[in-house]
């Protein structure tokens, strides 16, 4: 640690695509006394929580509920479910995390047959019919809402429209888009869909809110065979739910209270923003910080049609190339700003930087703008800073 931050503390700003920098309202419970994970006083807590996740998936028809862990566990779930071994599997990838949730389900045993779009851009709807067309044994889709390896977002209404067509389940990774884009589980009718608190719910891991479709648990009865798990396996959920449900430990195994009380407080911040308005600010400041980087003469990774609202991905100069990481950690260094690199990159160019809940503001993204410019001339690069085009954009935020 520089000396001259023994004075300003060594605090870190996490401008990353997740973890983010913590809501305060969930700073603050996260110093409160331990709650048992279980008991009348918790049951209303985590029934709060529930029902705070249902408005945020749009969802009065879904079960919801909450897998204390990662948020490919509950992608696991949902896959060991559905799906059996040797069973078709359709996996749309426009990046990392799509392809990481096909070989979730070849891990499952599922035949996964692949998609992919070419890097910054995403599957279109027409070359997602046109595969479901052929290949008419698929079971279930696995679709990436927000793409967080390169920052693009899916036209998830619409494979979900089109799936629903074919007869076909769809299962969203909707993990980096949850809380900072509209979700709407009932009105385009997601099967199972899977959202996580530390990105753009500026909440703490370990606590995945899913919403689970009547049509899902309709094809788990329908299975040939039982999954060969025991924790992503629904019918260990429901029984727990069913058993232990009154006592409020609706889940197979202690989960970690802390979580669940940060994701009630992110929920609730949330929601009280109001939802609709909230997706607007992601969106606005997505834009505003797109504009920002390309008037530092910097490439936008993805095509602007599918560019995130959560995450901006771009591409250092051609001379730059093998710089990122150089980047990366002089930022932190230099300014205690963390932002990351890309995945699978191998230039070594990309940078991400994540806006999500809090971070998706000037106050966040002035500083980092201005660290990055600084950061980039100091190895060599000279580019325009870019802090006056963004904090014109950003006027209001
Ligand atoms: C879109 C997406 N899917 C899945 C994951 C994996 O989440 P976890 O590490 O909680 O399993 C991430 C993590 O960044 C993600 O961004």
């Amino acid at each position: 640690m520089a000396e001259e931050w023994r004075y300003f503390t060594d605090r870190r700003i996490l401008m990353i695509p997740g973890p983010t920098e913590l809501h305060p309202d969930v700073q603050r419970v996260l110093c409160s006394p331990p709650h048992a994970h279980y008991g009348g006083e918790w049951k209303s807590i985590y029934n709060e929580t529930i029902e705070l996740s249902r408005k945020i998936f749009n969802t009065e028809k879904s079960d919801v509920i909450i897998v204390p862990g990662p948020g490919t566990l509950a992608l696991e779930l949902g896959i060991a479910s559905v799906v059996e071994p040797g069973d078709n599997v359709l996996c749309v990838s426009s990046g990392f995390f799509g392809d990481r949730f096909g070989e979730v389900a070849r891990y499952c045993g599922a035949n996964v047959i692949t998609i992919k779009s070419d890097v910054g851009s995403v599957v279109s709807p027409d070359a997602f019919k046109t595969a479901l067309e052929n290949h008419k044994e698929v079971k279930a889709v696995l679709l990436v809402h927000n793409e967080t390896s390169t920052a693009t977002l899916s036209p998830i209404e619409e494979y979900v429209r089109i799936a629903r067509r074919h007869g076909v389940l769809t299962l969203v990774d909707a993990i980096s888009s949850y809380g900072g884009v509209n979700i709407d589980v009932d009105g385009w009718g997601i099967d199972f869909c899977v959202g996580y608190p530390n990105k753009c719910l500026a909440a703490i891991p370990s606590a995945a809110p899913v919403a689970i479709s009547g049509e899902v648990l309709e094809a788990f009865e329908r299975r040939r065979e039982k999954p060969r798990s025991w924790f992503t396996n629904l019918e260990v959920w429901r029984h727990y739910i069913s058993m232990w449900g009154d006592h409020g430990h609706p889940y197979p195994t202690t989960i970690n209270t802390y979580s669940v009380l940060a994701l009630r407080e992110a929920s609730r911040a949330a929601v009280e923003e109001g939802l609709e308005k909230r997706y607007a600010r992601h969106q606005r400041v997505a834009r505003a910080f797109r504009k920002a980087v390309r008037s530092m003469e910097l490439e936008i990774l993805p095509r602007e049609e599918c560019a995130s609202p959560t995450v901006t991905a771009l591409k250092l100069p051609r001379e730059a190339a093998g710089k990122a990481e150089e980047l990366v950690k002089l930022m932190l260094e230099r300014y205690r700003i963390m932002i990351t690199g890309g995945i699978n990159d191998p230039e070594k160019r990309v940078i991400r930087i994540g806006h999500m809940g809090v971070t998706a503001s000037a106050r966040y993204l002035l500083p980092t703008i201005a660290a990055m410019a600084n950061s980039l001339r100091a190895l060599g690069y000279p580019v325009a800073d870019g802090v006056n085009v963004l904090a014109e954009e950003l006027a209001q935020f």
